[in-house]
């Protein structure tokens, strides 16, 4: 169903959580602390749709200054090299990453510890994590910023073959 599916290109980045829960995400509400969305896209009758039935949509939005991000980001998936998206689900064993309390701009997951470099394709910097956070394409549609692919890499539970298949 519509609500399971991963994030979709033309879907819009919508706050998971705090007080603006459900709005559209703004450029404005993003730094180099992790900002939580989930993906909204259309019912079969055209109204809006947060796909919330697969707790593994959850995504992760950072906005780094130019210049900071680097290799193996995909840059042209990011908006100009700043605002880039990550899967927020740990790829050990699935938990909901956060900030790293110790290191500003880099990622924590809290139930092993496992550490993602955000500036750096969310490669794995410590801890027990088997890959980085898959990396979300996305672009600006006016003010909004908007899923422009599926996911670089599949995403935690999903092998290659079964993301394939999801994607359709
Ligand atoms: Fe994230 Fe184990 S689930 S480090």
């Amino acid at each position: 169903t519509r609500d399971k599916m991963p994030p979709t290109p033309g879907d819009i980045l919508v706050h998971a959580g705090g007080d603006k829960d459900g709005q559209p995400v703004q450029v404005a509400d993003l730094s180099e602390k992790l900002v939580r969305a989930w993906p909204m896209g259309k019912d079969a009758d055209g109204n809006p749709l947060i796909r919330k039935g697969d707790p593994n949509n959850v995504v992760a939005m950072y906005k780094f200054q130019a210049g900071q991000i680097g290799a193996p980001t995909n840059i042209p998936a990011t908006i100009d090299g700043q605002i880039v998206v990550y899967s927020d689900i740990c790829m050990h064993a699935g938990c909901s990453v956060s900030d790293d309390d110790q290191k500003a701009g880099q990622m924590k997951c809290p139930c092993h510890s496992g550490q993602y470099d955000p500036m750096h394709g969310a490669k794995v910097t410590g801890g027990p994590p088997p890959g980085p956070l898959p990396q979300l394409p996305v672009k600006m549609d006016g003010d909004k910023i908007v899923v422009s692919g599926f996911f670089l890499t599949p995403p935690y539970g999903f092998t290659e073959s079964d993301w394939e298949a999801r994607k359709k």
